[in-house]
């Protein structure tokens, strides 16, 4: 991994992938990035918004891309990035998932991921597979089948549960309707999730009633994304607070207070 650069990179592709999400590949160098880190985007939008949007890196070859959910008007101006356009890209920044936990030919992992939270745990699963641990299951929610970006490739390199809360796709519930099964259809493995909060909290709570180990890639509104603004605060386990950006966004579950 790379101390983070700010650099211009252009726009190669932007595809739309399902209703709701896009996927943005650009030319350029990344730096020397592992899953779970993420970097902080503008595009040449003038001062609304004034800051970058962070985004988990997806890959970083052939191309560096990410996954995008609109929500807002920074996710707005990203998904319609065209191509040729220049976005700024402060990359990499924060702790991967190899630095909270081994990525090695023995870990035995279920993958629990929510919505847009597949990005990196897609990149964790393609990680795993390189260094011929054994296929993860993952299981995958959303609220209908709309809202399930990348599950086809996801299928590919995972044992792939879906959950939809409608029950358009898969089994009708949260992704806690199928964890307990998961997690004894993997006797001892580690648990990796990315997602909502609400989500990771349930999944964490969960992994440890089992007694597994669980790592959690946290999301917070951030401005910096390197650990000066303090905007990006979560509550420690035990007190004190944790900074989502550098401590994190991958850090084991038990660090954090879940409220
Ligand atoms: C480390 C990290 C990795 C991320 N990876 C991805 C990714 O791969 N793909 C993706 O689409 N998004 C990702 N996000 C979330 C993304 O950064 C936010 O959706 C984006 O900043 C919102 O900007 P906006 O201007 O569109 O919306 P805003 O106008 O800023 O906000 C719109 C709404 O979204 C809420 N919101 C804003 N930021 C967040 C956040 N970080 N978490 C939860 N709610 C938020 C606001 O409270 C508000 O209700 C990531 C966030 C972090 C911290
Ligand atoms: S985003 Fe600025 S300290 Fe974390």
């Amino acid at each position: 991994m790379s101390p983070p650069r700010l650099v211009t990179m252009k726009v190669a592709s932007n595809r739309r992938v399902g209703d709701a999400y896009r996927v943005i590949e650009l030319d350029g160098d990344a730096g020397v990035v592992r899953s779970g880190q993420f970097a902080m985007l503008k595009g040449a939008w003038g001062v609304a918004p004034l800051l970058p949007r962070p985004m988990s890196w997806l890959a970083v070859e052939p191309r560096p891309s990410v996954l995008i959910k609109v929500v807002g008007e920074g996710t707005r101006l990203l998904a319609a990035a065209a191509p040729g356009d220049e976005l700024t890209v402060l990359t990499p920044l924060g702790r991967a998932f190899a630095d909270a936990t081994e990525i090695g030919p023995a870990t035995r992992s279920v993958i629990v991921a929510g919505g847009v939270g597949i990005a990196p745990l897609l990149w964790v699963a393609e990680e795993l597979g390189g260094v011929g641990a054994e296929r993860p299951l993952a299981v995958y929610g959303g609220r209908t089948r709309a809202d399930l970006p990348l599950a086809e490739r996801m299928a590919e390199i995972t044992e792939l549960w879906v959950t939809t809360e409608d029950g358009s796709a898969g089994t009708k519930g949260r992704v806690t309707e199928v964890l307990d099964a998961a997690l004894d259809a993997r006797p001892g493995a580690i648990v990796l999730t990315c997602g909502p909060t609400p989500m990771m909290a349930a999944v964490a709570q969960r992994a440890h009633a089992a007694g597994r180990r669980c790592i959690a890639a946290l999301e917070a509104p951030m401005a910096c994304g390197y650990g000066v603004c303090l905007g990006c605060v979560v509550p420690r386990a035990g007190g004190g607070f944790l900074y989502v950006c550098s401590d994190g966004p991958c850090v084991d579950a038990r660090e954090i207070e879940w409220r």
